[in-house]
This record gives structure tokens, C-alpha cells and sequence, in this order.
């Protein structure tokens, strides 16, 4: 019996004139939204084609005209622009798909047996489409996702079949584009510790672009899965063609972009296949990633504020919910810290006024005791000689105190100087006959084993369980897979797979008991940030670098995938700016503190307070508004950045100077966005420094249509290098 979820199979068209005659479709499949298409076409050969992803057509049935206005040349194959390509028929191209049957025949060519959809809600459709091989009994089932409202797009496949043995994957892609002629502008991202987000634009060329990770856990450390392509020309933020991708995958993934013969794209997401060849056993299903895109004819602006209002409604655990602003201790002690110091950082997080206490790294391990990140990973008791009185009785005194209390883990790893590696030297990922080989001191544990998924599902359960005032989960994983060898697999070519469903388990498990407990998502800084991962996750550390001119620049490159609401900023001290802009930057997303609040002068104190009191009071604006982007660090001597809420009464305007150069500054008006042009908004500036005093007149109503034509000049300058205004709509 094949796992077929919602579709009822039809039995095939006739092959007819073997695809030859492409002109004449036999049925259109237009999956739409509220404002693009993607469109499919069974062709006489039955195979399913690729029309068209563009903006949408106010006539449907003028999708049918689309093919036949392009004259790029001859495409011998006649399956060029099939939709999931497979290897080892006519293809030549890259493939979505490679297998082995279980005759040892690598042939594969997917036929177009019927297609059904299924409205979810109001906003939400499934379409599915069976594709079937006519030789060989195997199935794929591609499903297209469409969040209508937000043009968001989600697709994967269901990979089966009923062959007398097993059939070897070679490759398993989740999804294939068809982009027809144009000129195609990638942008993707580079990166490394404290380096992340970087982007690079290039016009892709012919042959093949791959994006991918094989780093297995900490996946994007150099790499994010994140891209966008711009179709024509550059990448524009208010206006042109562009498409975002992102692979939901939170392990090693590959994309690959073509551009063929007859110029145009090839794009083929999914879990890398990278060392990850394993045999389908008859009667299973292989449930590829999830791929998401949406499209936008209005630039990158709407493409972003499209997902991220589709990552808030859809994705994100509670991502219309409320965050809790906190002080964290990493920076501030990093391992050297005791109970009395605790409790001393607990009272400065009442007198600072955030929410939440975040104990960091260091306060387990008892054999092997947490005192440098050489030791005690895996061991996760309170170390008895810094906490005497356990996690217990920290968590009741914040309790007491009117404070919450979060704590750090890094479940999936495990350092050789801990009990937990020598009482299961079978749960760690390692090369046997080889020597170990690090990555900060530590391994990576067995996920693909579920007395491993147990074990790390009891270490959160248990602190919940004797701590239920536990507020908050800090989830770091700071090693790559090095060696990779498991002692469970049967099949080693699933290990990378089943680790990132073992760590899926587990955070399926949390969350069925644990639904609502916010967690930082956090790999070393930004080393796993993925849609995959984000549904179990509030929130994500970008980075270890705080450096505010540093996150200008990556919370400006996040923030063309990812809400301000998920996007963790903490005030520290690194980077020379002063208090002031370091405390500006970090209100951009979801706030946080994490220096030594008592070395802090009274002047500095006083301020971090009072930013703490004026960011409750816009940070609704900035979690659940939409964000534009007006001035891009990148051209610009000042960067701006704008929130404004879904009625449009309310606007935050963060403006940075970013040039340290000689008379830099903002010398003309800067264009905001998003404003209703009808009304009128008066301006003010907060989050002054103490004893400083604004240059702006302080009581200007401006109209939208001025603000937005005009501009407003923030009067950004070497004394002033960071100015936060808000613009409230005035009852007329
Ligand atoms: C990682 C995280 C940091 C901190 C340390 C603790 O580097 O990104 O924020 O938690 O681990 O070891």
C-alpha cells in the first residue's frame, strides 16, 4: 500500500505523439496567490512542464499563450522545463531526482497521473500532483502549499514505490523551477563566525551555481539557505522582479541554479545528497524538505514583509505573540560565576526592568565541571561547588524577585571530559578506527538514535519538571560533524538526514509538552537559522557579533527572510559606538542586554532604564508591524530602517550613521514608506540620551504623502550617530 495522504489516482492519459507536439497542452495547472502564479502544464507527453512564475494574470486561461511567445531555440530533450526532473531517461540536465531500482536500472521519467486540491482555510490551499514512472512502479507526489494573502509558496515531495527490493536515492530534491529567459541575479550569502549574513550579487552565468552546506549540524556557518533572485536586472528594493528561496531544512542542503542552452534557470532545492545515498525499502515513503519561495513584481521590500508576515501567521512558534526582554550573563562572566553573582545579575535585571534572567553557559558538570568549554558538555546537574543550592533555587528567588529565569543548553553535543561520554562512548558521532577531531572541544551526539532523542528530551523535561518557573530555553549547538559515523545507522548514507529528523523528534516532543516556552534557536551565533528549525523556535541569535555597526549590517541582510520580532539583539560591549547607538541597534528586533549592569555609570544606568521603558512602549510596532527598508547601509552614509503598524497610525524610524568619515551625515531627506499619504503624523524623537537634548523642533506634523514624497531629514551627524523617531497619526 503506497502512503498516499489526499489524492485519488486516475489511471494515465495515452502517451500520444511522445511529447513532440509541446504547443498543445492537455490540461493547465495554475497554483496562484493573492498576487503570482506558478503554472504547470501536462503536456501531450504527459509529462509535467513548467509554464511560468511570474505575477499573476487577471485572465487565466492566457497562461496557455505564455509558451508560445518564446523562440529561444530548440530544446532536444523535450524536457527541458519538466517540472521534477529525473536522471537516466531523456533529462540533460540537472536532476531533481536520481534512483537506483531495485534491478540496479537508473532510468527514471515521471508521468503526470492526476492532480487534486484541497482547501486548508481560508488562506491556505494543498495542491497535489502524482507523478508515475510507466516502467517501474514508483511514485512521486509534489505538493504545492499556497498561503494566498501573503504569496508564499511551499513545496516538497513524497517519494515511493512498490518494487521487489529497495530503490537506491542517489538524489531527492524537495522541488524544480522553470525561470524562462531573462537575465538572472542571484543573491546569497557567505559567512563564518561572527561573520554571518554577507551577502554576495552576481549575474548567474551559464552552467551550474550551487549553494549547500555538508557541515551536518551548525549547518550554515558558512553558508545560509537563503537566496533571492532577481529576474531582468539587479535586485531593487522598491521595484522589479524578484523571488525568494529558502530550504525549511536544518542540515546539509543544496541548491542548484542552471542556466541552460536556451538561457534560462534551472532551480533545484534540497537536502543535500552529499555522502547521503540510502536504499527506499518498498512501501515507504521519503518525505523530501520542505522548499518555500514567494514572488514579488514590487522588489524586495514586499518580498520581505511578505514572509516575514508569513513567518509570523505561519511558521514561527508564536510568532504573533509577545517576547520577554532579558539580561543574559555570557559577556558579562562568561564560566567564572557563583551563586552570589547570580543573584547579584538577578537584581540587576529588576532594576534594569526587563523581563527575564538569562543564565549562559557554565553552570553544570560535576566530574568534568563546566569551568572552559573543554569540559562537562553532556553532564547537564548543576555544578555543586557554583550553585550549592541547585538551578532550583535560583529560579525561586528570581520568582520571589518579580524576575523570570531562563537557562543555556547545547543538548546535542558532548565533551570527551564528561561522564556522558564515558558512560555512552555509543552515542557520539564519531570514525572508530580514527582519531577524534574537534570542533571547540566537543563532539556531536548520535540524534539519529532514539535513546540519544530520549536522553536530550529528558534533560529539558527534568529542569521543567523541578523548576516549573523556568521561563526560557537558550538552544546553542556549537560543533559541525566531523567523522561522520554512526553506530546505529544501518545505512550510513541516512546519518545526515536522521540526525536533523532526530533533532525534529525531539523538538516535536518538547513542544507536545512544552507548547508555549519561549527558546533561542542560537548555533554558535547564526550557525542554524532556518525556517525548519524556527517552527519549535521564538527566536534566533543572528550572531556572537554585537558589534551594533556589525548588526546593522546583518540584522539589514536578515531582515530580508526573517521578522524583527524572532530576530534576538543584545546590547554588549563590544564595538566602539557609544551606549546609546549599541542600545538603538539592539531595539530593532527583540531586545536584550548582556553587559555588566553594575559597572554601569548612573547616567548609562538611568539610560538603559528608560530605553527599557520607551522600547515596551513601540516594541509592538516593531515585533508585528511591517518593515521597510529605506536606506541601505551598504550605498548609504546613514542606514534607516521603519516599522509601522497594520492600521498605519504608528511609525519607529531607526537611522544610524555608519560612516565615520569627515562631515558624514544625512544631508538630505530620507523617504519613508508605508505611511497612509492622507494623514497627517507628528514626529518625535526618543530614547534621548540623559541630559542631551533633540535637534529636531520636536512638534512637526507632516502629511504621509509629504513624508513619503518628500522625506524627513533625522539630522544625523557624528554627534548625533543614532536617532530614533516616531511618527503617531494625529486625529483630524
Ligand atoms: C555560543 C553562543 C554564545 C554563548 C556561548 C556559550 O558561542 O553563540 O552566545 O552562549 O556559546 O558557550
Amino acid at each position: 500500500m503506497l502512503l498516499s495522504v489526499v489524492s485519488v489516482k486516475v489511471s494515465f492519459a495515452q502517451n500520444g505523439d511522445n511529447g513532440k507536439n509541446r504547443t498543445e497542452s492537455v490540461q493547465l495547472i495554475p497554483i496562484e496567490t493573492a498576487h503570482s502564479a506558478t503554472v504547470f502544464e501536462v503536456g501531450k507527453d504527459n509529462r509535467l512542464h513548467m509554464v511560468y512564475l511570474g505575477s499573476k494574470l487577471p485572465e487565466n486561461k492566457e497562461y496557455n499563450q505564455i509558451i508560445g511567445q518564446y523562440r529561444q531555440g530548440t530544446d532536444y530533450s523535450e524536457v527541458s522545463d519538466v517540472v521534477y526532473p529525473a536522471s537516466g531517461s531523456q533529462n540533460l540536465f540537472e536532476p531533481a531526482i536520481s534512483v537506483r531500482h531495485a534491478d540496479g536500472n537508473q532510468s527514471l521519467d515521471l508521468k503526470f497521473v492526476s492532480v487534486q486540491t484541497k482547501q486548508m482555510d481560508k488562506d491556505i490551499k494543498l495542491t497535489e500532483i502524482i507523478l508515475k514512472d510507466e516502467v517501474y512502479p514508483f511514485e512521486v507526489h509534489l505538493f504545492y502549499k499556497t498561503y494566498f494573502a501573503t504569496d508564499v509558496v511551499e513545496t516538497w515531495a513524497d517519494i515511493m514505490h512498490e518494487e521487489k527490493g529497495s530503490v537506491r536515492m542517489d538524489k531527492f530534491a524537495s522541488a524544480g523551477l522553470y525561470l524562462r529567459g531573462s537575465k538572472f541575479w542571484l543573491t546569497h550569502y557567505h559567512g563564518d563566525w561572527a561573520k554571518e549574513m554577507r551577502p554576495e550579487q552576481t549575474l548567474i552565468t551559464h552552467g551550474i551555481k550551487t549553494l549547500d552546506s555538508k557541515l551536518g549540524s551548525r549547518a550554515d556557518l558558512f553558508q545560509p539557505p537563503v537566496f533571492m533572485i532577481a529576474l531582468g536586472q539587479k535586485a531593487r528594493e522598491d521595484a522589479g522582479k524578484v523571488i525568494y528561496g529558502s530550504l525549511e531544512w536544518s542540515g546539509n542542503f543544496r541548491v542548484d541554479l542552471e542556466l541552460d542552452n536556451l538561457n534560462n534557470l534551472r532551480v533545484i532545492p534540497g537536502i543535500n545528497n552529499y555522502a547521503s545515498s540510502f536504499d527506499l525499502p518498498k512501501d515507504s515513503l521519503f518525505t523530501t524538505a520542505k522548499f518555500l519561495y514567494t514572488f514579488s513584481d514590487r522588489g524586495q521590500g514586499q518580498a520581505s514583509r511578505q514572509l516575514q508576515r508569513w513567518a509570523r501567521d505561519n511558521k514561527i512558534l508564536d510568532g504573533n505573540g509577545q517576547r520577554l526582554t532579558l539580561l543574559n550573563n555570557w559577556e558579562s562572566t562568561y564560566f567564572d560565576f557563583n551563586e552570589d553573582k547570580l543573584r547579584s545579575l538577578l537584581k540587576d535585571t529588576k532594576s534594569l526592568g526587563v523581563d527575564l534572567f538569562l543564565l549562559d553557559d557554565g553552570w553544570f558538570g560535576n566530574s568534568y565541571p563546566r569551568n572552559n568549554d573543554h569540559a562537562g558538555l553532556g553532564d547537564w546537574q548543576a555544578n555543586r561547588k557554583k550553585l550549592p543550592n541547585g538551578i532550583a533555587s535560583l529560579v525561586k528567588e528570581a520568582t520571589n524577585m518579580g524576575v523570570k529565569f531562563g537557562i543555556w543548553l547545547e543538548p546535542e553535543m558532548v565533551n570527551p571530559k564528561s561522564d556522558l561520554y564515558h558512560q555512552h562512548p555509543d552515542w557520539v558521532l564519531k570514525q572508530a578506527k580514527r582519531p577524534e577531531y574537534y570542533f571547540r572541544n566537543q563532539l556531536v551526539l548520535d540524534l539519529t538514535n532514539p535513546a540519544v532523542q530520549d536522553f536530550i528530551f529528558r534533560i529539558v523535561d527534568t529542569l521543567f519538571t523541578q523548576n516549573p518557573g523556568l521561563a526560557y530555553i537558550k538552544w546553542d549547538c556549537n560543533a559541525v560533524i566531523y567523522n561522520a559515523y554512526s553506530l546505529h545507522e544501518s545505512q550510513q548514507g541516512r546519518l545526515y538526514i536522521d540526525y536533523v529528523q532526530g533533532l525534529y523528534n525531539v523538538l516535536k516532543r518538547i513542544r507536545a509538552k512544552y507548547p508555549k516556552i519561549p527558546m533561542m534557536l542560537c548555533s554558535g551565533g547564526g550557525g542554524r537559522v532556518d525556517y525548519g528549525a524556527l517552527q519549535y523556535f521564538t527566536e534566533f541569535w543572528p550572531s556572537d557579533n554585537t558589534d551594533p555597526l556589525e548588526r546593522i549590517y546583518m540584522q539589514w541582510e536578515y531582515s530580508y527572510f526573517y521578522p524583527a520580532i524572532a530576530t534576538a539583539n543584545h546590547v554588549t560591549n563590544w564595538g566602539k559606538q557609544p551606549l546609546k547607538y549599541r542600545v538603538d541597534v539592539a531595539m530593532m528586533g527583540k531586545m536584550g542586554f548582556d553587559i555588566p549592569v553594575h559597572d554601569l555609570s548612573a547616567p548609562d544606568l538611568n539610560f538603559c532604564q528608560a530605553s527599557v521603558v520607551n522600547y515596551n512602549k513601540i516594541k509592538d510596532i516593531i515585533w508585528h508591524g511591517d518593515q521597510y527598508r529605506l536606506q541601505s547601509p551598504w550605498t548609504n552614509d546613514v542606514a534607516s530602517l521603519m516599522y509601522v503598524d497594520r492600521d498605519k497610525m504608528h511609525g519607529v524610524i531607526f537611522n544610524y550613521l555608519v560612516n565615520a568619515r569627515y562631515g558624514s551625515g544625512s544631508h538630505t531627506p530620507i523617504k519613508w514608506k508605508g505611511l497612509d499619504p492622507n494623514r497627517k503624523y507628528r514626529i518625535r524623537e526618543i530614547n534621548l540620551y540623559p541630559g542631551t537634548t533633540s535637534t529636531l523642533k520636536g512638534d512637526d506634523v507632516l502629511s504621509g504623502d509629504f513624508l513619503m514624497t518628500i522625506g524627513y531629514n533625522p539630522k544625523v551627524d557624528a554627534s548625533r550617530s543614532s536617532v530614533i523617531l516616531v511618527a503617531d497619526a494625529v486625529q483630524s
